[in-house]
């Protein structure tokens, strides 16, 4: 290798200032190579990192240092969300296999993700592709558009990848035939169009040669386009045409260290702002000016050093605002004339990245931004066959599957579609109990319904209600395996409730079933939806201020978490009705254990479907020591004396 001529590796040991100074003006590529095993990757990253003489030594490091100064200099460094999230997986121990690599030229500053081809790695294509400006498809020119051709090409187009550069290799093993390339490039693009890809940039390269790889190449008269590596330093990245649209600032934290100074930290994704622009600020929608735009390390300080004027996408500010408004985090602050959309409900593309498929209906965590809010997902409308790109009905979706969704989140959201901003449009969805990535979204649009489904203001209050009863609302929420011994426990409760002048409503598993969800049967799915349903019945009946009881075998965890979430803090009362299976079975009340033994009845609960044991419920009644009676006085007196002070019946 040639001695470094411009990147002077001993700058950056002896002097990581001057060295940083020297390359801070330089803009940032971020790209993804794509390409089969054998379609020449390695050689052509090999040739890009020795011809534009990358940094042996401390690159990463220096990478590292780089970023986080001219992070705060206010340069392009935002890791999208995504990666966030991703990165977070990669903590729990889940291996992605991607290499990232970091080279140097004049013009620019590049990281390359080297991510694996084959379809089992959809995932490690989605993580190097969510960051990545541009993407490079090698094709092998004597094989051509192959079906992993397509993949990616989609993936990339998916993950919102503006810049494709079908570089199509080994152009010496066919004799630098023309003919052949413009075969090759008319193929790819009838494909390009059909999936509506607008635009790529097509090269006839050989990375093991070095043809059009770094120089034009004296055996491709016929090309007049730039090099690869002209190309890459030229292209127009995303972070730069960003300023022109209008501004979006999803709010990280409040920045409170005294009372003088209340100021709105994050990293501006899109747009620009200057101090005296009107502003809005989503979901609320209140609106106001910018008084001050403020530098990390001044943010509290008096105004003077280390305010701005303006301030661009990319860069990492402090806003503060003329009137004292609303605003924490999670909240977006937008250009008050083009403000974001705000709805609870979207359809959305997956892509699944855990082994535990999509359990629909079911709440996970999404997280878009600084915004976490609980959500549900419907069954997929689709999926997607990655290698034909045909639409497949789907109940699921499994590990490395794209599907398209509709998503109800608990409360609204401020969001864009993804198409327009990967910060607001990018999420990733989180297993409520591992705490595991198991999604990466990408926003399509709001539904329609979201938008004409009003929340209507009820005059008469569920406050109103309950006052008139005399009580505070409770969902008493029975659980246990069959023939735990719910239904009897709970009726004995709601007879003494009753008997105190209280007003109840007992919903029990198998009467319910008999009506509201006739529908529904004993699949994981069923009883997640029939969980669901129970829930939103008993919120309704709290609402109307009563003392609400279920008696139902509610087996998954997260269900009845979701239930929790909806009610009002304190007001779910978990009562584990724990019997031991072998107790249970040998009470029998319905025979059903016995048809289950013998193979009759499937999926039953405690043989061949899961029973999870509640972690920490209000109470638990262990009906092998305790008397039903007993047990319900305890639970009456619980809920009439015991909960403390966030719970004061009044009868
Ligand atoms: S849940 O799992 O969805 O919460 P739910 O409480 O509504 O169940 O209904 C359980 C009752 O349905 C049981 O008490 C039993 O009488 C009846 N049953 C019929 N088939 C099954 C089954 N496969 N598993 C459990 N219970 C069943």
């Amino acid at each position: 290798m040639e001695g470094p001529a411009y990147v002077t590796d001993s700058l950056i040991a002896e002097d990581i200032d001057a060295y940083l100074a020297q390359h801070q003006h330089k803009t940032m590529l971020r790209f993804i190579t794509c390409g089969s095993v054998d379609d020449g990757k390695s050689t052509l990253i090999g040739r890009l990192l020795y011809d534009s003489k990358m940094i042996f030594e401390d690159q990463l490091a220096a990478l590292e240092t780089d970023s986080k100064r001219v992070g705060t200099q206010g340069q392009e460094i935002d890791f999208a969300l995504l990666v966030d999230g991703l990165a977070a997986e990669r903590e729990q121990g889940i291996t992605i296999d991607v290499a990232y690599r970091f080279f140097n030229t004049e013009k620019r500053k590049f990281i390359v993700a080297d991510c694996p081809g084959h379809e089992q790695y959809t995932r490690n294509m989605v993580t190097g592709a969510s960051t990545a400006d541009l993407a490079v498809i090698l094709v092998d020119a004597r094989k051509g558009v192959l079906v992993q051709t397509r993949r990616h090409t989609y993936l990339c187009h998916l993950i919102g990848i503006k810049n494709l550069v079908l570089a199509v290799n080994k152009m010496d093993l066919v004799g630098y035939d023309q003919a052949r390339f413009d075969q090759i490039v008319t193929e790819y693009a009838a494909f390009a169009k059909s999936i509506e890809v607008e635009s790529f940039t097509a090269l006839p390269i050989s990375g093991f040669k070095g043809d059009n790889v770094t120089a034009a190449s004296p055996h491709t008269p016929w090309y007049r386009g730039p090099s690869l590596i002209e190309h890459l330093e030229t292209v127009e990245v995303l972070g730069e045409v960003d300023v022109e649209q209008p501004l979006r600032l999803p709010v990280q934290w409040v920045n409170r260290p005294n009372l003088d100074f209340r100021g709105f930290a994050g990293l501006i994704a899109t747009g620009q702002v200057r101090v005296g622009d009107a502003v809005r600020v989503l979901p609320s929608g209140k609106t106001s000016t910018v008084s001050r735009i403020v530098t990390m390390p001044n943010a509290g300080g008096a105004a003077g050093e280390g305010d701005l004027e303006v301030a661009r996408a990319g860069q990492s500010v402090t806003l503060c605002l003329a009137d004292e408004i609303d605003c924490s985090r999670g909240d977006v602050i937008a250009a008050a004339d083009s403000a974001p959309q705000v709805s609870d409900q979207f359809e959305a593309a997956l892509v699944w990245l855990n082994d535990d498929a999509l359990r629909v209906g079911r709440a996970y965590w999404l997280k878009l931004g600084a915004q976490t809010v609980s959500v549900t997902v419907q069954q997929p409308k689709y999926a997607v066959n990655v290698n034909t790109m045909e639409h497949i009905a789907a109940k699921t979706l499994e590990l490395n599957a794209i599907g398209v969704v509709e998503i109800a989140t608990d409360r609204p959201i401020v969001f864009e579609p993804y198409a327009t901003s990967r910060a607001l449009g990018g999420f990733i969805l989180i297993d409520k109990l591992t705490n595991a990535t198991v999604a990466a979204g990408m926003i399509n649009f709001s539904l329609r319904r979201a938008q004409n489904v009003h929340w209507q203001a009820l005059d008469v209050s569920r406050e109103a209600h309950a006052a008139l009863k005399h009580q505070n609302p409770a969902v008493l929420w029975f659980t246990g395996l069959s023939g735990s011994g719910k239904s009897t426990i709970a009726n004995l409760v709601e007879k003494r409730l009753h008997a105190l002048g209280h007003h109840t409503f007992l919903l029990d598993g198998d009467n319910v079933r008999h009506g509201l969800n006739k529908d529904l049967g004993f699949t994981e799915a069923d009883r997640i939806e029939n969980i669901r349903r129970v829930g939103e019945v008993a919120k309704l009946m709290t609402d109307a201020g009563l003392i609400v009881l279920t008696a139902f075998i509610s087996p998954f965890r997260a269900e009845r978490e979701l239930v929790r979430a909806m009610l009002p803090e304190g007001e779910f009362v978990e009562i584990f009705v724990d019997t031991p299976l072998e107790v249970a079975e040998a009470r029998d009340v319905k025979g059903l254990y016995k048809k289950a033994r013998a193979g009759q009845l499937k999926n039953f609960t405690g043989i061949d479907s899961p029973y999870e044991v509640p972690e920490q419920p209000e109470l638990r009644i262990d009906t092998t020591a305790e008397p039903s009676e007993a047990a319900a006085e305890r639970i009456v007196d619980f809920i009439l004396g015991g909960r403390g002070d966030s719970w004061m019946p009044v009868i």
